[in-house]
């Protein structure tokens, strides 16, 4: 390969990027500006756009520009991804606790350690990784069949794309020919309230939580877009096809965790970014109080979560819980209960999506809600405010639980910081606010539009 030539600059761009990538991921200390860091992934992205040749499964850029058709193919997953039953109370984190001393009577929940995680409220994503190297991406979809979203993960940092080339002794040997690293794709609190301003300055779709953003995020049809929206990831399971790194230790040679607190150790250690706030808990008991001490603390995070995932430790087990046709025994969701507040309506704004609806939306005094702070509450449409009666300058009540859309559930008249004298009913726009032309509602419609 000459020097100087498009291909070698390539594979100098490539190693020069998973340099500053680990430095900035993995180490934590970059040696250059994410500026400079930019400059070399659009270097890359021009070559390979002059090249396509010079595509290569691995590139950090991988699918950036690709056309739609190589979107949202359907994937089907080699293991299904199951979903989990849901704990709504402590009293039922411990009826599950107790079917699985029924189920194997030599337990004893006293001592029994368990992997408790954070649920990450993002999106779930299963990464097939063939010799080491990043290869597919797909979503959950319904568990059997998901959508290839290769080319927008590709565009998430924090995903490796080479897990054989962290330095790592003995790595290749421990790594399945093919492997698939299961976890939640998710935006971090900051950039989704750096997002949601951008996209209210420019007039967009205001994401209802930072788990819909993530979403929206992944789903996009230009991965350029999904790149300019800072997606994490947080890795907790791996699973082997070749050589069963997970469910059967039985190929020579071949390390397999006998612990799912082991699993999370060797991601880890193989470049894998796993939440600190997962801890290995001995006995129920603390379990539940891990479970409290996260609610409490959810907030703290720097990204939302919804409840507790608590597994039973120990991957023997699995085998001999078993699972229902949808879940797993070994596993429950710990969900934390919803959250209501009041707060200011300080006004009722109109924002314009791309295809000229008009929806009204709340801007309220900041409150602390459902796990992230809530600034903006949708109205969806004029009868819904009409049908509520909001007005600015009311103590509204506020309502967001796990996944919905925050919303203003209605006034709140007897409050005490409840005004004494209401405003007038707010009236819908007739011009609208970003073009100043006309707000026309077509009879029989609830929408608004800008025409
Ligand atoms: S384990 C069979 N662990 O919660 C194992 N799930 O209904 C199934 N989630 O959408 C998943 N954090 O994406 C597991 N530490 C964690 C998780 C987690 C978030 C999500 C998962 C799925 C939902 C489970």
């Amino acid at each position: 390969m000459a020097a100087g030539s498009p291909k070698a600059r390539a594979a100098e761009l490539r190693a020069l990027i998973n340099h500053h990538n680990e430095r900035y991921h993995v180490l934590d200390s970059p040696e250059i500006s994410d500026a400079e860091f930019d400059a070399l992934v659009r270097e890359l992205r021009g070559i390979e756009a002059d090249h396509p040749e010079l595509v290569t499964p691995d590139t950090p850029t991988l699918g950036v520009g690709a056309g739609p058709s190589s979107l949202f193919a359907e994937v089907r997953h080699e293991t299904p991804m199951m979903s989990l039953d849901n704990a709504q109370t402590e009293a039922e984190l411990w009826s599950w606790a107790k079917r699985l001393e029924r189920l194997v009577p030599d337990l004893d929940l006293t001592k029994l350690e368990f992997s408790c995680e954070p649920k990450v409220d993002g999106v779930a994503i299963s990464l097939t990784y063939e010799r080491g190297r990043f290869v597919q991406a797909a979503t959950r979809g319904n568990g059997f069949v998901g959508e290839d979203v290769t080319a927008n993960v590709a565009t998430v940092k924090s995903v490796p794309k080479d897990v054989s080339a962290r330095g790592l002794p003995d790595r290749r040997k421990q790594l399945p020919d093919r492997f698939a690293v299961r976890g939640e794709i998710y935006m971090p609190r900051a950039e989704f309230d750096a997002l949601n301003e951008r996209q209210i300055a420019a007039g967009g779709k205001v994401f209802a939580n930072p788990r819909n953003s993530a979403a929206g995020s992944l789903r996009q049809k230009d991965p350029e877009i999904t790149a300019s929206r800072a997606l994490a990831f947080w890795a907790y399971q791996v699973v082997g096809f070749e050589g069963e790194l997970v469910e059967n230790a039985s190929r020579p040679g071949q390390w397999s965790p006998t612990r799912q607190s082991e699993a999370l150790a060797w991601l880890k250690a193989a470049g894998f970014p796993v939440s600190p706030d997962a801890h290995t808990i001995a006995g129920i008991e603390a379990v539940a109080q891990r479970c409290r001490e996260l609610e409490e603390h959810r907030h703290d995070l720097p990204y939302e979560i919804d409840g507790v995932v608590v597994k039973v430790d120990e991957l023997s087990l699995h085998e001999r819980l078993g699972r229902t046709s949808r879940a797993p025994r070994w596993a429950i969701a710990f969900k934390f209960a919803p959250e209501e507040l009041s707060t200011r309506l300080i006004d009722i704004e109109v924002s314009i999506g791309r295809t000229g609806r008009a929806t009204p939306f709340a801007r309220l005094s900041p409150v602390f809600v459902g796990g992230s702070t809530v600034q903006l509450a949708t109205l969806h449409n004029e009868d819904q405010v009409a049908a509520k009666d909001v007005r600015p300058g009311d103590m509204v009540l506020v309502h967001k639980a796990g996944d919905v859309i925050p919303e203003v559930v209605g006034p709140v008249q007897g409050h005490p910081e409840a005004p004494k004298r209401r405003r007038p009913r707010w009236r819908f726009p007739i011009v609208c606010p970003s073009c100043a032309g006309p707000l026309v509602r077509l009879p029989g419609e609830s929408d608004t539009y800008c025409t």
